[in-house]
């Protein structure tokens, strides 16, 4: 929603009378960010080029087709890979959590979280993806950050590749369309797993698997090129996604051995399609959509392909190539739990052309006209996180995890930095009721569910610092209760102000839940 929009009365607003339930005793109440879009320091400490180090600033006017903003092409990753320093490439200084991290443990140690959602960059432990040994530096990085989280009570959730590989992989192997590519992540899991084991209690496979199909290139470290003649350009994203998913299972399977008290779950960019009308073929159409949506978490949580996937696979002519014992692999080496991103709702329609379309986390949709939006284009819907909490439940009966949720506003800093020479004290600070409303309303709602009988382990809301967007690369898009003094050409102090969803948010974890009956 735009600031100065509210959404509309359509019943996504239970008064705290009639809120229900309660958050569980040990709720995991945190933030989440990762390393790609935080870390910066993309030189530093023995790092390689990630596929993410090569995207550059894009401004864009027109943010309905998000995806096109997001992709790599053999030329503009020759010319990053020739342009020295982070200019011009918002990823490499992120929000330089990679000199800051001890001032935002303590921050996020001020506003007593359970957890962080993080994630590491696999550029850090194998710089290229192919080194027999890793690299010494990289693992002590996270090894001090963990140990420091751990002394302040703060569980570390870590996904083992958010929209990161190491670049030489992409551009020499072809990403993820390469079975290699599952062997080197299998030693990056085995020498991160043993090495954290104790430490890490929660890992995460693969950030938003589903983003393989929907931007290769982010998903899957594939470079769109033109595909052989007779073979569909989507059937190189499933063949990287099959890979992925043979991935997770052995890093599932590694997981298991090396740490049996660690639990580790699958992560989705959960896009509930609603039918656009009750025509019953827009109903079809909508769970169709569905079907396709959670056939990734049907692989991961069930342990096999839905009959969905399979007959679009033969209907498109795609073909998926497994090797011997893939399906044993994955059927016996499924999830603990599954955790979801959630940001909106999406419109499912057997005539789109009827319809205006709007923007969207990875992909446009259909215009919902009960629904507000945000400055980006994306649907406000907060009464659709219960009903996705809901459907997870009852479809795979393990337990969930909301990993990623948050609004993409524009703030404003007010006041001045402390100035020595004349005396003055800082005074800066942001004013963002938008977010604190966007947290109360989506919150109201997880609640609800929480009554209804889902089992929930927590909820990490995207993403504590301001971050480079993945989308746009911008650092003006922000997600933080901190802000990050940058802007999207990275000039800036970096310094870190508490906005007020920040205080907010303290309250929130410290009344485990009950700030939510506060008038708002
Ligand atoms: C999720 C990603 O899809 O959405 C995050 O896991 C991303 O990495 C978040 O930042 C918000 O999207 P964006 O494009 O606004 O940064």
């Amino acid at each position: 929603m735009s600031h100065d929009t509210t959404a509309p009365a359509t019943g996504t607003d239970p008064s705290p009378a009639g809120a229900s339930g309660a958050f569980p005793d040990g709720f995991l109440w945190g933030v989440a960010f990762a390393a790609n879009q935080v870390e910066g320091g993309f030189d530093q400490g023995g790092k390689g080029l990630s596929q993410a180090d090569v995207i550059p600033h894009r401004t864009a006017g027109d943010y309905v087709d998000i995806s096109a903003l997001m992709k790599a092409s053999d030329a503009t990753i020759a010319e990053a890979i020739a342009s020295p320093g982070a200019a011009g490439y918002p990823k490499r200084s992120g929000s330089d959590f990679y000199g800051h991290w001890q001032e935002d443990v303590d921050l996020f140690a001020e506003m007593g979280l359970k957890a962080l959602r993080m994630s590491i960059a696999w550029t850090r432990i194998f710089p290229t993806g192919i080194e027999a040994e890793p690299n010494e530096e990289g693992l002590l990085f996270y090894e001090r950050l963990f140990t420091r989280l751990r002394e302040k009570g703060i569980e570390p959730v870590v996904t083992m590749s958010h929209y990161e590989m190491p670049l030489h992989l992409v551009t020499v192997y072809g990403g993820w369309t390469s079975r290699e590519v599952v062997g080197f992540f299998q030693r990056y899991a085995r020498t991160i797993v043993g090495r954290y084991a104790g430490l890490v209690r929660y890992w995460l496979t693969f950030n938003e698997i589903n983003t393989t199909l929907i931007e290769p290139y982010t998903g899957g470290g594939v470079i769109e090129r033109e595909p052989a003649p007779g073979v569909d350009p989507r059937q190189a994203g499933y063949q990287a996604l099959h890979h992925q998913f043979v991935a997770s299972a052995l890093a599932t399977k590694i997981v298991h051995e090396l740490d049996p008290a660690a639990q580790v779950g699958c992560m989705l960019a959960r896009m509930s399609h609603y039918p656009a009308s009750s025509d019953p073929a827009d109903i079809v159409k909508a769970q169709f959509d569905n079907n396709m949506n959670l056939f990734h978490t049907d692989v991961q949580v069930r342990g096999r392909y839905s009959g969905t996937v399979r007959r679009f696979w033969r209907d498109q002519g795609i073909q998926v190539e497994m090797a011997p014992g893939d399906e044993e692999l994955l059927a016996a080496n499924t999830v603990d739990f599954l955790s979801f991103s959630y940001y909106m709702s999406l419109v499912s329609s057997v005539s789109p052309e009827k319809y205006g379309a709007t923007g969207g986390n990875l992909f446009s949709t259909i215009k919902n006209p009960h629904l507000a939006t945000t400055e980006w284009g994306w649907h406000f819907d907060p009464e659709g996180l219960r009903y996705v909490l809901n459907d997870l439940w009852d479809r795979y009966q393990v337990p969930l995890f909301i990993v990623e949720n948050g609004l993409g506003a524009t703030d404003v800093l007010e006041g001045a930095a402390a100035d020595a020479a004349t005396g003055g004290s800082d005074t800066r600070q942001v004013h963002d009721p938008y977010r604190i409303d966007y947290f109360v309303q989506h919150l109201r709602q997880v609640r609800e569910a929480i009554a209804d009988g889902v089992t929930l382990l927590g909820y990490t809301a995207w993403g504590g610092l301001d971050i480079i967007s993945a989308s746009t690369s911008q650092m003006t898009k922000r997600y933080g209760v901190i802000y990050v003094d940058a802007d999207d050409a990275g000039q800036g102090s970096y310094d870190r102000v508490r906005k007020d969803s920040f205080h907010w948010y303290q309250q929130l974890v410290a009344t485990n839940g009950a700030v939510l009956d506060a008038p708002s």
